[in-house]
């Protein structure tokens, strides 16, 4: 059966289809798009019960945090998070190591946002919006049952949003090739767009769902996005010109969105035993080990290559501010930075 993703030919069929589902999902992306840099916490859950993409109600880390507070007057994080979180922080400090590298480095040049921006349009296209839609697609015999339809609603709030994050890379990357130029080919894109350290990433998730099932899918929801460090790089450019403005504008709404992205069932209620925290955070350690090849090659590799195996090896300083973008206290996010070492 066909994916209805194959009617994505040309930026103005897209837009259309934004308009449409962001009517249907009463978005207000949009609404952030034009407001105030974001709140650094997570969107509230939304309505319990629901299940999503990944077949996990959706949830954030900072759920996650509070349930493994819960019975803890202290506000210590519980050891099992804590070590998780000791060999993930490391790993999103280095990813914003490197995007904030080319930020400010001299690799960042005309040629290279073209090729990073590109590759983003291919993520949000083929690694966002693609399963989405398969799964709406996928599970319309099912929208009898409450559950699942409340399911499909979470999903189709998600595909608007990817969809909206492609908009946007696709107006940044048409900005920096000049209004003359022609614009990308989603079509090709999506065939041809792919890059060998991306895929390995994909392919490692899809290994580790089809090897541990919920495990592989928290793993998958916990290291989305990349805890927000490109974003995060992104919305803070200096502007210099229109391109930047719109690189600056699509970094913030995809910030906001893809902090909730990065969703946690309540794996503290989900009675997870001392070894399933085990895999966790393996796999999410060696998904987060991917990520880093994935933004090194996607972003020309801005660094130096002893540093970024220091970096894949989580020889990174810990950084304080990312653990409190997920919900950590300034008190709980300097414990597990301090306690690494
Ligand atoms: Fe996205
Ligand atoms: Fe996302």
């Amino acid at each position: 059966m066909g994916c209805p993703s194959r009617v994505l030919q040309t930026r103005a069929e897209l837009s259309d289809l934004v308009r449409i589902v962001a009517d249907s999902c009463h978005s207000f992306s949009l609404a952030l798009a034009r407001s105030d840099p974001p709140p650094l916490q997570p969107a509230p859950p939304r309505k319990a019960g629901s299940r999503g993409f990944f077949s996990l109600r959706s949830a954030t880390w900072l759920s996650v945090i509070s349930a493994s507070m819960a019975g803890d007057g202290g506000g210590r994080i519980d050891a099992e998070l804590e070590r998780l979180l000791r060999a993930a922080a490391p790993l999103w400090s280095a990813e914003a190591e490197l995007v904030e590298a080319y930020f400010s480095g001299p690799t960042r040049t005309q040629a290279h946002d073209l090729l990073w921006l590109e590759r983003q349009c291919y993520k949000e296209l083929v690694d966002g919006v693609e399963p989405r839609l398969r799964a709406l697609h996928d599970g319309l015999d099912e929208l009898g049952d409450p559950d699942r339809r409340a399911g499909a609603l979470v999903d189709a709030d998600e595909l608007e949003e990817e969809l909206r994050h492609l908009d946007l890379f696709l107006a940044a990357h048409q900005a920096v090739a000049g209004t003359d130029a022609t614009p990308l080919d989603v079509a090709r894109l999506r065939r041809e767009g792919g890059w060998p350290e991306n895929d390995a990433l994909r392919e490692a998730r899809a290994r580790h769902r089809r090897d541990h099932g919920r495990l592989g899918q928290l793993a998958e929801a916990a290291t989305e996005g990349g805890c927000c460090t490109l974003y995060a790089a992104g919305m803070q450019l200096p502007i210099q010109n229109a391109a930047d403005e719109l690189i600056v504008a699509a970094n913030r709404t995809v910030y906001v969105d893809e902090v909730r992205h990065m969703r946690l069932d309540k794996i503290g209620e989900r009675g997870l035993t001392s070894a399933d925290w085990s895999v966790l955070t393996d796999l999410v350690a060696e998904q987060l080990r991917l990520r880093v090849d994935m933004r090194d090659a996607q972003f020309s590799h801005p660094l130096d290559e002893e540093r970024v195996a220091e970096l894949r090896a989580g020889g990174a300083a810990i950084r304080v501010d990312i653990l409190e973008r997920i919900g950590l206290t300034a008190d709980q996010a300097g414990r597990v930075a301090t306690s690494s070492t």
